[in-house]
This record gives C-alpha cells, structure tokens and sequence, in this order.
C-alpha cells in the first residue's frame, strides 16, 4: 500500500486513505442533503493544484448533478509559511454566477486568507450563494480572518505543514493517497 518511494520522507501519516474515504463520503452526504431543495445549479469551484485529488474523489460521491470549475490562487511560495500575498492567476471560466451555488473545494485551510478573500471575490461577482468544503483544517487563523469557518470540513490537523492528497512541498508528493508529515531532514537536504 504504501509502496512509493515517497513514503520514506514520511515522518507521521495523520490522515490515511481509509480515513479519507469516510470523510469524503460523509462530506458528500452532507452536500446531496443541504442542496437536495435548491435553486439553480450547484458548481464545485476547486483551487487549483491543490484541491485537485479531493475535488476528483468528493464529485464523484455527490449524487446531485454538479458542474466544475477552477481557479487558481497563489498566497505561497516554495516556503513553509505564507507570503502574506494572494493573487488571482486563472479565474473562474464563465461571467454570469447568478444561478451558481458554489462550493469552493480547498485542500487546506490555515490562515483563513485565502478563502476569505474568495468568499467576498465570488459574492461581488453575484454567485447565488457561496460556501467552502476544505479536507484540512489547521484552526490557526490570522487575527483579521479569525471568524472563518469552512462550512465542510474534512480533518482537523495540527498545526504541521502536510503534503499528500493534493499539497505539496515545492511541487513534491501531491499524488500521495494520505495525508503526512514530512521528516525535518527532507527541508534541509
Ligand atoms: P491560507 O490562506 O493561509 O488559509 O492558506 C491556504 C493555502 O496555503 C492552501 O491552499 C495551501 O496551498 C497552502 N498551505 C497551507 N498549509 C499547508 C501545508 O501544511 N502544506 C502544504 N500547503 C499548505
Ligand atoms: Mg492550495
């Protein structure tokens, strides 16, 4: 199961795909139940690189029909900790948001910057209504985000940094099936 070469820079495995698997099935349900009586569509609006792995599993659990879409935010670098910036590089592919009830698809949440800046982005842009589903949740907010919530959250984690399922560490170990922490050494090397 854990036959890459990539689990050896592995020093704690904190969410494993069995794990994942019943969180994304149990966040999908939740989806199917609170959009069972909506009006307009439901758009999955996943962040890319990182929301790519949850976004694949969680739409196919949804039963209610669904379109996606991506954008891409950058808020860090190739470091561990943020930059403190965030800019659009893609935007979403369509102008008219008026029938869309989004879910953005995150991969984490931490700050809270990057999803609260969105949040307003797509509400300005007239969406229907707007709400977030995040696999992680490390639950250290900026003081200026310290109210966001994500509406769907997967794992809460420890305040780590984490690659596997979708996050990387400068490009590496996005296709891992679980989430983990790496060994020190493997930032120093
Ligand atoms: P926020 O704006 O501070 O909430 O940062 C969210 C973004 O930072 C995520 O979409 C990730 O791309 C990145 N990020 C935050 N924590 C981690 C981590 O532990 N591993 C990899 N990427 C992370
Ligand atoms: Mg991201």
């Amino acid at each position: 199961m854990h036959n890459s070469v990539l689990y050896n820079d592995m020093k704690t495995i904190l969410v494993t795909e069995e794990e994942i698997d019943r969180i994304v099935t149990r966040i999908a349900a939740e989806i199917d139940r609170d959009y069972a009586h909506m009006e307009g569509k439901l758009l999955l609006l996943g962040i890319l690189k990182g929301s790519v792995v949850f976004m694949g599993d969680l739409m196919k659990k949804i039963n209610t029909p669904v379109e996606i879409d991506f954008m891409k935010v950058s808020s860090y670098g190739n470091a561990t900790h943020t930059s403190g910036r965030l800019s659009i590089k893609l935007d979403i592919d369509r102008h008219d948001l008026s029938e869309s009830n989004i879910i953005i698809v995150e991969d984490i949440v931490d700050s809270g910057r990057t999803l609260s800046y969105l949040t307003e982005h797509l509400k300005r842009n007239g969406a229907r209504s707007v709400r977030v589903a995040t696999m992680l949740d490390k639950q250290c907010r900026d003081p200026e985000f310290k109210d966001f919530k994500a509406d769907y959250t997967g794992a809460v984690i420890p305040n780590e940094f984490v690659v596997g399922y979708g996050l990387d560490y400068a490009e590496k170990y996005r296709a891992l099936p679980y989430v983990g922490i790496l060994k020190p050494e493997v930032y120093t090397k």
